[in-house]
């Protein structure tokens, strides 16, 4: 996202923890002053002098939510309201929060709009939804905060994460030549190009106020709802002589979603998708081919967020409140 916005004329400054500073698989296209800090640490001169802030810091994912809940709640919901208090209190203007649409939960074949029932299931999911109700509690003339429910993010990036669907499927059929699928292949998943992100993100900074303001967007497009079972076959397509594995197990992922994108869309009319899950996959294919990717890479500790919470837990890097141990 930041090189995104530097290029599209922004001035950007980073804040981070630096959990996965190690964990590169492509390098960066253009460092970004960054604060090396923990979002639950922050201080009120952390936030002045900007005018908006995009909050993507998180545990992210549903796995890591069941390392420790209590992290999640303090990081993804506590921090996040904090955070959002002190950005109020600096003037910040626009505050916008990186949701997810797995707050709808498990919600059979039903399509689901911004005024769906939340339903969330985990740890992760519940965290988004206490934070986004807090803070919309505290939007006010000056302080527009908006809720950007993604779906899943598939896409090349710096901090590569294998732990999540197409790009799974893609590391798997670049890797091995097969891609197994251990739920009936049914569920599914509005998927989005990271790049997309970085752009969708970037318009809602742009947007007149009184088109944002307090609102909260499933992000994406409903051209980009997927059945597992495509998704997989996208990635075996790509990847040749690659072939598909039904390995059904009882225990398997059957979340599904089928997310509505038509209030974005109506909200923002000229927004173009530039990819799609086809075009994403080509694109990650070239990427690996271009880093020699194999088949340690894409099982690394480094590219799956919750073994490298639980390595660095391990090593004794990180203590039991999950911040960095002073040598
Ligand atoms: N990737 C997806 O598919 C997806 C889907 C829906 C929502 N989201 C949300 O988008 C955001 C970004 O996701 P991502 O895929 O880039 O995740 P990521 O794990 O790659 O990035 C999250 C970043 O937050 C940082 N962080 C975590 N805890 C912190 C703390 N206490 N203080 C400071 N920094 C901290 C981590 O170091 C990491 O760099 C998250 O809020 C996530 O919940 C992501």
């Amino acid at each position: 996202m930041s090189p995104h916005l530097v290029s599209a004329g922004f001035e950007v400054v980073g804040l981070d923890t630096g959990y996965f500073s190690e964990c590169t698989l492509v390098p960066d296209s253009g460092k970004i002053p960054t604060l090396k800090k923990d979002i639950r640490d922050l201080s009120p001169r952390d936030l002045e002098n900007f005018d908006a802030v995009i909050h993507l810091a998180a545990l992210s994912n549903d796995p890591i939510g069941n390392l420790n809940d209590g992290w999640t709640e303090e990081i993804n919901y506590q921090a996040s309201v904090k955070l959002a208090d002190l950005s109020r209190a600096a003037g910040v203007k626009r505050f916008l929060f990186s949701s997810s649409c797995i707050m709808y939960g498990a919600a059979d074949t039903l399509v689901v709009n911004e005024d769906s029932p939340l339903d969330p299931k985990t740890e992760y999911a519940r965290s988004k939804v206490k934070a986004e109700r807090a803070i919309s509690a505290m939007a006010n003339k000056g302080f527009s905060p908006v809720f950007v429910r993604n779906g899943t993010v598939y896409g090349v990036s710096p901090r590569m994460r294998f732990d999540t669907v197409l790009n799974d499927f893609m590391g798997s059929a670049a890797t091995t030549g097969k891609v197994v699928v251990h739920s009936d292949g049914k569920p599914w998943r509005p998927v989005m190009h990271v790049q997309d992100v970085a752009r969708y993100f970037q318009a809602m900074l742009e947007a007149p106020v009184e088109k944002i303001h307090n609102q909260a967007f499933n992000a994406g497009s409903n051209a980009l709802n997927h059945q597992i079972i495509e998704l997989a076959g996208i990635a075996v397509e790509t990847v040749p002589n690659a072939r598909l594995e039904m390995v059904p197990k009882p225990s398997a992922d059957q979340r599904t979603y089928k997310a509505d994108f038509g209030k974005f869309a109506k909200t923002f009319p000229d927004f173009k998708f530039k990819w799609n899950a086809r075009s994403g996959a080509a694109e990650l294919y070239d990427a690996f081919k271009r880093v020699g990717l194999t088949f340690e890479d894409y099982k690394d500790k480094k590219f799956t967020r919750l073994k490298w919470l639980h390595y660095l837990l391990d090593s004794g890097k990180l203590d039991n409140g999950l911040r960095w141990k002073r040598n």
